[in-house]
């Protein structure tokens, strides 16, 4: 490949017209498959993915979504690598360029992904860090989208810990022109870098504490993990977050068709009640679902396919 790749890291290196493209895209790619129509649009093509940390969605749905677009994979995991023998991400970014289309990486350290796509020739795609989960967002903004027409001017509250899901929403709210309202207790509010993009999103985002606030009105509720990947104080997080979860009686302060949303694996129990989880507001399997659409479209935009 000649020229800059098309890399897909952050949500805010987008402007909301091309991630509107890629959901278009995404949504047509949808009704297509579900007709049974599958465009063959990566034929030949080869996507390499490299997992340091545990995956069942990300890793099954962009499996499954190459392969519908004619296309192939290849599964690593940083431990079979050279790269667990201190091969440096860079080295291994140019020798991958050689062999592959495409890298797909979930790593948690944000620089570490940054340092992969800035020596790799080919597109590089965010599988999760840290710092941010983008392809995931996609799939929620369509996800609403699918379920309650566009997003702009909805109201979306957060609840609970402050991770990298959070960190993509706050990067979508300010372009997609819905209002985030953050509900996170004092201990575990975020770090500089989201603090940052919290600042800079102006009135879109609202940091606050309390999760009764965050929720009331709101038509979308979102929670994640108290755990994510990386942290080690688990026990301490489920004690400072347990009036985070959410639960048949938060749910009752968001509008009466307000919809449930989780980017799964969830912990039942932890940050949200079977009743909520598996009740008439969740959409959590839709969402899960259209990682695998989302993605599709997002592997399309880095091989310079924007419509279909
Ligand atoms: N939501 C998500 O990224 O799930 P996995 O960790 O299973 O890929
Ligand atoms: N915040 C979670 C998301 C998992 C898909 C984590 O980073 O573990």
């Amino acid at each position: 490949m000649t020229g800059t790749p098309r890399h897909f890291l952050n949500i805010d290196d987008f402007t909301y017209d091309e991630l509107r493209g890629m959901l278009d895209v995404a949504v047509e790619l949808k009704a297509r498959l579900h007709k049974g129509d599958r465009p063959l649009l990566l034929k030949d093509k080869s996507l390499a993915m490299i997992f340091e940390r545990q995956s069942t969605r990300t890793r099954v749905s962009f499996d499954v979504g190459m392969r519908q677009l004619g296309g192939e994979t290849i599964i690593l995991t940083g431990q079979e690598m050279q790269l667990s023998r201190e091969e440096t991400l860079e080295d291994t970014a140019r020798v991958m360029s050689r062999y592959v289309d495409a890298i797909m990486i979930r790593i948690l350290s944000h620089a570490d992904l940054l340092e992969l796509a800035g020596a790799s020739s080919v597109p590089v795609i965010n599988g999760l860090t840290r710092r941010g989960h983008p392809c995931q967002v996609m799939a929620d903004l369509m996800t609403f989208e699918e379920h309650r027409g566009s997003i702009r001017g909805a109201n979306v509250a957060w609840v609970g810990d402050s991770n990298n899901v959070l960190h993509s929403w706050v990067n979508a709210a300010e372009l997609f022109g819905c209002t985030l309202t953050i509900a996170v207790p004092e201990e575990y509010w975020p770090e500089k870098d989201l603090m940052d993009d919290i600042r800079k999103a102006g009135s879109a985002v609202r940091l606050i504490e309390d999760p009764d606030e965050a929720v009331t009105g709101a038509d979308l509720v979102l929670t994640d993990t108290w755990v994510s990947m990386g942290d080690t104080d688990a026990a301490e997080r489920r004690r400072v977050l347990k009036p985070y979860r959410v639960d048949t009686n938060l749910m009752a302060r968001a509008k009466a068709d307000a919809l449930f949303m989780h980017c799964l694996p969830a912990h039942r129990g932890d940050e949200v009640t079977d009743e909520v989880l598996d009740g008439p507001q969740s959409v959590v399997f839709d969402e899960a679902e259209n990682r695998l659409h989302a993605q599709k479209a997002i592997l399309c935009w880095a091989f310079g396919i924007e419509t279909v």
